[in-house]
């Protein structure tokens, strides 16, 4: 058995989806563990631009087992959207697999995901409002509706009705908004059903078969670290656990399955939505990275955060995840500037701690300690070989690998796959 698990170290948006994109190449199933259509993941290939969201990001290649698992909440609307989309590219998605145990997520989970923020006001997280908060609620509330019950229309009508009661009254008596009317929703939802019919199957099952039969699996992560719902800046994160730990009940295998860890870890900082952000950039520098880079969301088109690379926060996600690699992206994004910071700890009341505070309070008082790096100020966007970076560049990487004490895997100069180079052997 050979597997590997991609996750973000940072905030999301760390390029998880072109380093799958990557190694799926040699991968024979690739599986999305967690989240739902919150994630947007942007990969090129065959000189074309694709914006997943929900399908796995082997998607591309002919012939991958593709898998969205138990850990997803699944947004039938937005799936069959993405599934036409590629049948309409000539893109082949018959080997796509959904768990019959996936969470489902029904109109009334975006309303109240939007109404919730709203009510928040400036507490707001920021959220996609995709439903997914109110989704993975439902699911530990114990009164979701799964993949499975699709497929049976009588539950189907048994769940909804039960449920949208419930919802209906949150909607008008909390909320003073409009309700929702069961049958529609309930027609609609047959007619999704018998849309992703073919391709609702026991992925765990799926898995457990291919890793017997010693096959690549690619376990995609969403999100990332400091978003995880029990690791990350709470409340300022998403519901589910991107983190490597979450593949095991976001993918229904044991603990021994998941092989190789590779952490993604942009080489600056971002984050979409609220929250702590200590190495955040509110001027020029900040400006410079968010314009070269196009930093915006694939999700919702809001303007990233954008400020310096913060150690402290990766080598924190290394411990969680057990890293194994490092996979660097978008270091071509600081190619003009002529000094690059690196945060390498946080000082609290004047100590150096090396720990991340789980208070929001104490983590408003940190400090970051900087290092400064000079920089390579020349294109590396041509790059093919890690002895070929500029010595300024290989510098501030090293740096990084030492204060995290994990391995560089793989360092990305662009966002096409002929951009990457790779340092170590995942399958
Ligand atoms: P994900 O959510 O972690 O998959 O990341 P996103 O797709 O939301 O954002 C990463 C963006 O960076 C995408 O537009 C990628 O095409 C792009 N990208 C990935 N690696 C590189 C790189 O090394 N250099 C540049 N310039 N862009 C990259
Ligand atoms: P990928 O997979 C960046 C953020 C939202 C918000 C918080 C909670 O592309 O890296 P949610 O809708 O999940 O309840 O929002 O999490 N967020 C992401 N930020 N990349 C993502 O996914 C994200 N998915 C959620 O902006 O702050
Ligand atoms: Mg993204």
């Amino acid at each position: 058995m050979s597997s590997a698990v991609v996750v973000g170290t940072q905030w999301g948006d760390e390029g998880k989806g072109k380093i799958v994109d990557y190694l799926a190449e040699n991968a024979d199933v690739v599986v999305r563990y967690s989240g739902g259509s919150n994630a947007g993941h942007t990969v090129m290939a065959h000189g074309k631009t694709y914006k997943l969201h929900l399908l796995p990001s082997g998607i591309l290649y002919k012939n991958k087992i593709c898998i969205i698992s138990n850990g997803v909440v699944l947004d039938p609307e937005k799936i069959l959207e993405e599934i036409n989309g590629m049948k309409a590219q000539g893109i082949d998605t018959s080997n796509l697999r959904i768990s019959t145990r996936a969470h489902v997520i029904f109109p009334y989970h975006k309303a109240i995901d939007a109404l919730q923020e709203n009510a928040l006001g400036a507490n707001k997280i920021g959220t996609t409002q995709k439903g997914i908060g109110p989704c993975y609620s439902d699911k530990t509330s114990r009164v979701g509706i799964r993949v499975c019950d699709l497929l049976e229309p009588k539950e189907l009508y048994e769940k909804l009705k039960v449920n949208l009661e419930f919802k209906n009254n949150v909607l008008t008596k909390l909320y003073n908004a409009e309700p929702f009317e069961l049958e529609p929703m309930y027609q609609q939802y047959l007619q999704y059903a018998q849309e992703l019919k073919p391709y609702i199957a026991d992925t765990s099952l799926i898995l457990q078969e291919n890793l017997k039969k010693k096959k690549n699996v690619l376990f995609e992560g969403a999100q990332a670290s400091f978003l995880d719902l029990d690791h990350g800046t709470y409340p300022y994160v998403t519901s589910s656990n991107p983190i490597a730990g979450g593949v095991c009940t976001g993918a229904g295998v044991s603990p021994k399955a998941v092989g190789t860890t590779i952490g993604v870890v942009k080489a600056y900082s971002t984050r979409v939505g609220e929250g702590p952000f200590i190495t955040e950039l509110n001027d020029h520098i900040g400006e410079h990275i968010r314009e070269r880079g196009h930093e915006f969301g694939t999700t919702t088109g809001r303007p990233r955060r954008c400020g310096w690379l913060d150690a402290a926060v990766v080598k924190y996600a290394a411990n969680l995840n057990g890293l194994d690699y490092l996979a660097i992206t978008r270091l071509d994004i600081l190619d003009e500037l002529p000094i690059i910071k690196m945060c390498v700890g946080y000082k609290l009341n004047g100590q150096k701690i090396d720990y991340i505070p789980a208070s929001l309070n104490e983590l408003a008082q940190c400090e970051p300690i900087y290092e400064e790096f000079e920089g390579w100020q020349e294109d590396i966007t041509n790059v093919r070989k890690y002895k070929d970076l500029p010595k300024k560049a290989k510098k501030y990487l090293e740096r990084l690998s030492k204060l995290t004490n994990t391995e560089l895997g793989i360092v990305s100069v662009g966002p096409s796959r002929e951009q990457t180079m790779i340092m170590c052997d995942i399958f």
